[in-house]
Order: C-alpha cells, then structure tokens, then sequence
C-alpha cells in the first residue's frame, strides 16, 4: 500500500465519528472566532517567532488556540495530527510540509475553498516562487499558506572556541571540518554537537550525501529515490564518510533535543553544529550576532548548494465560520511584508516572497539570511536548490522513515558496514514507497 492510500485509509474511520461530538473551543465573548494551530516550535527562539503571529490574530479580534506539540522536526506533532483527525478532531490550521500536504489534502479533509479570496486578492502566485506555491496547492487551489524558507544545508561555528583550539578558519571540505574536529578534541572541546535523534542523524547523513555525491547524485538518492544511487559506490562512499562524521559528535548528545545541542555552541562548550538554520533562532534569542559571535557557512563541499524546508500552515475544512475568518486572517498576516520580515528575523529563516529575497538588506536581515536569499536565487538557477529529505519535502513520511530507521542504525551500531547500510537503503525505501 502507498503512503497516499494508509493515510486514506487511517483517515476514513474519522467519518464514522461526527464533527458535533467534539465541543467548540471556548470563545471569548468578543472574539470573531476561534482557530486551534497545531505547530512544532516549541524552543525559545522558535516561541518568540510563532508568538508574533499568535499576537497578530488577537490583535484582529481572534482566540488563538495554541496546539504546540514539542518535538524538533515534527514527528511528535504528526502523530498527534493524525490521531486527531481520526477522532473527527481536526485543528483549523496544522504546520505540514512539503509532499505531505498533498497526502492530507488528498483525504478531502484539506479545505480547498477557504483562501481562494485571499490568494487572489494578495496576488500569491506572483509573490511565491512556483516550486514554493506548487508545494501548497493540490489540484490547483491553496491549501496551506507557506510561512517561511529555511536552508538546511549549514555548519555553525562558534569563532571564540575556535580561536581557543587554534583553528584560523571554517572548514570547506570534509578534510578541514576533520582537521577541525581532531584540534577541538584535542582542546577539550564537544567537536560536533549533535542530538542523536532520528530526525537530526539524517539532517547530517543529507549534508554528508550532498558533499560526497554532488547536487546530481544527492537528488538521483534522496528525491528521485533511484535504487542505483541508493545502493552504488558513491552512497557506499558517502555513508563511510557519515561514520566519521560521528566519531566528531557531542558523545552526550543521545536523544538530545537540537535546542539544548545549539546552546553548547552558543555556551562555548562545543566548536560546531550541523544544522538548518532555525538554529539562528536561538543564537537570535541569546542576543548573539551573525558574523561577529558566530558564524554560519555551508556545510563543507555544499556551498554550491541549498536544501530547502519550507514551513506552511494547512487549513483543515471546518464547520464554524468564524473558524474560517480565522483561518483566511492566518493566511493574510503570514504573508504580508511585515510579518515575513519579523516572523523570520526571528525564527532564522527567509521570507517566501520573491519581492523580499532580492532586496534583503532593505529589510534588516542579517548576513546569514542575506547569503541565504542570495543562494536560494542562485541555487534556483543552477539546479542547486534541492528538496530536505530530513525536513519532509523531498519525500512522503513513509519513505522518510525508512531513509530514518537504517541512517540512526548505522550510526549507532559499532559494527555498521557501510556497503551493507547502502543495500539496506534501497530496501527499505523500495519497501516503503
Ligand atoms: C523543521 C521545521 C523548522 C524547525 C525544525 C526544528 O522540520 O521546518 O521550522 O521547527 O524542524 O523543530
């Protein structure tokens, strides 16, 4: 069974259990309507990025319902969306990315009526990029709003602790970031900081797979899926260099929150994380400054190149209409000028809008961002710009857990064989396509 029909198929029993059995959320006397959004940001800096938006819906007179579920990278917040629309539950708005919203949408339980107004009066198919407004459209119609535009593919460095372990500058091949590696060992330093959890090893093994394999064998492997490149020599090469990628990683970082990883970056107790760029949010809450307190370049050998992860917030059909102001306010506010500036000098990110990405110092942006944007336009051009298998854009959650269950095993285990991860690689997403 593909991953379109098990959603469908989890998805239907929500018709047997009515809508009305499920109490409306306490309005405020004066509020227009109230909408529950289902999100992942949860961290400091991601809190200070979602609350702008929080305090934009009540400012227009709406009950916000927060429905953070904790959990980077959102498998947590997945679950829980799944087994509320099961229970005929759904939230208003819930973040899902990428080839997931087509899943959702395709259960009929997506509303595909509700921005229409609003994606024609703000002009959204000129404002977003087509590969971003194709993201959230099924069949033609918006059925999410994206937020924001996050670049995967970073190494973040913390200059001061370099300078302690006596490395002049930022690696740009993997035998630098090594070189590095061994002198902040060798220092006392945590190399590498790294949560070990599932969602963090294939955010690294995607930066490693881009390294090693090029753009053209990155998306042959991780968005094509083709069973050549899964299981050839180059994968085989990459997945040896994953491994020694490892032996750099913080040796107390198992099942480690990504946040609480960055804040030894950001503490001096670690030299370097891998990691998308919502990192910046919580260098941003520290009061720290792009380019002075830390710095941010390309993972190593990937400069040529940008993963993306785009954030979006799909609208779910619902019987209430002030739920449904509610939810064309959200898509109104998110991708006003303001808001994009604001939400994303916040949370790390870019704006979606293609307005902004060229003018970005205009805006206040800093120097990440502003390489960011300068690459995301570059990388559009040049077939750089690639789809996060770690971030669920490249592929539907299925064949993302399975790239998942063998990347995490082949780390943990002492004996992994990286020829034999490789074949695993090709079964396993042959298996869950
Ligand atoms: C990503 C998401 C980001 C950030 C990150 C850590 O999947 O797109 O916005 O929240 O997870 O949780």
């Amino acid at each position: 069974m593909n991953a379109i029909s098990r959603l469908a198929t989890v998805i239907s029993l929500a018709s047997l259990l009515p809508l009305s059995a499920f109490p409306l959320s306490t309005l405020a006397a004066d509020s227009k309507g109230s909408v529950e959004v289902v999100h992942w940001w949860t961290s400091g800096g991601e809190k200070a990025a979602v609350d702008v938006l929080k305090a934009q819906v009540e400012k227009d007179g709406f009950t916000w319902k927060d429905g953070a579920v904790a959990g980077g990278g959102g498998a947590t917040a997945m679950t829980v969306l799944k087994s509320r629309a099961v229970a005929g539950n759904p939230p208003g708005v819930a973040q899902i990315k990428g080839p997931d919203i087509q899943e959702w949408a395709s259960t009929g339980l997506l509303d595909t009526d509700v921005l229409k107004d609003a994606a024609k009066t703000e002009k959204w198919d000129s404002l977003l990029d087509k590969k971003v407004s194709d993201t959230v459209k099924y069949e033609g119609d918006y059925v999410a709003v994206p937020v924001n535009i996050h670049r995967v593919n970073w190494l973040w460095i913390n200059p001061e602790v370099f300078k302690k372990a006596g490395i002049e500058k930022a690696p740009t091949t993997l035998q630098e970031f090594y070189a590095a590696g061994d002198k902040l060992k060798a220092a006392g330093f945590i190399a590498l900081a790294h949560g070990g959890q599932p969602w963090q090893d294939s955010t690294v093994f995607e930066a490693v797979v881009l390294s090693v394999m090029g753009v053209d064998g990155y998306k042959k492997a991780l968005v094509d899926l083709d069973n050549g490149a899964l299981t050839g020599p180059e994968m085989v090469k990459a997945l040896t260099e994953l491994k020694k990628v490892a032996t750099y990683m913080d040796a107390d970082g198992k099942g480690q929150d990504w946040n609480l990883e960055a804040a030894k970056v950001i503490n001096g107790k670690a030299g370097m994380q891998i990691m998308g760029d919502w990192a910046k949010s919580e260098w941003t809450a520290a009061k720290k400054v792009a380019g002075k307190d830390y710095e941010c370049v390309a993972f190593p050998g990937t400069d040529k190149a940008f993963t993306y992860n785009i954030d979006s917030l799909a609208v779910f059909k619902q019987k209430d209409k002030g739920t449904a102001a509610a939810q064309q306010d959200i898509a109104k506010i998110v991708l006003g000028e303001n808001f994009q500036k604001v939400f994303s000098i916040n949370k790390g990110s870019i704006p979606v809008r293609i307005d902004m990405l060229s003018d970005m110092g205009k805006y206040g942006f800093d120097s990440c961002a502003q390489t960011a944007a300068k690459d995301f336009l570059a990388d559009a051009k040049s077939g750089g710009l690639q789809p996060s298998m770690a971030h669920n854009m490249a592929t539907t959650l299925a064949v993302q857990g399975a790239f998942f269950d063998v990347v995490t095993n082949f780390i943990n285990d002492p004996k992994a064989d990286p020829a034999i991860a490789a074949k695993q690689l090709g079964t396993a997403v042959k298996a869950a396509k």
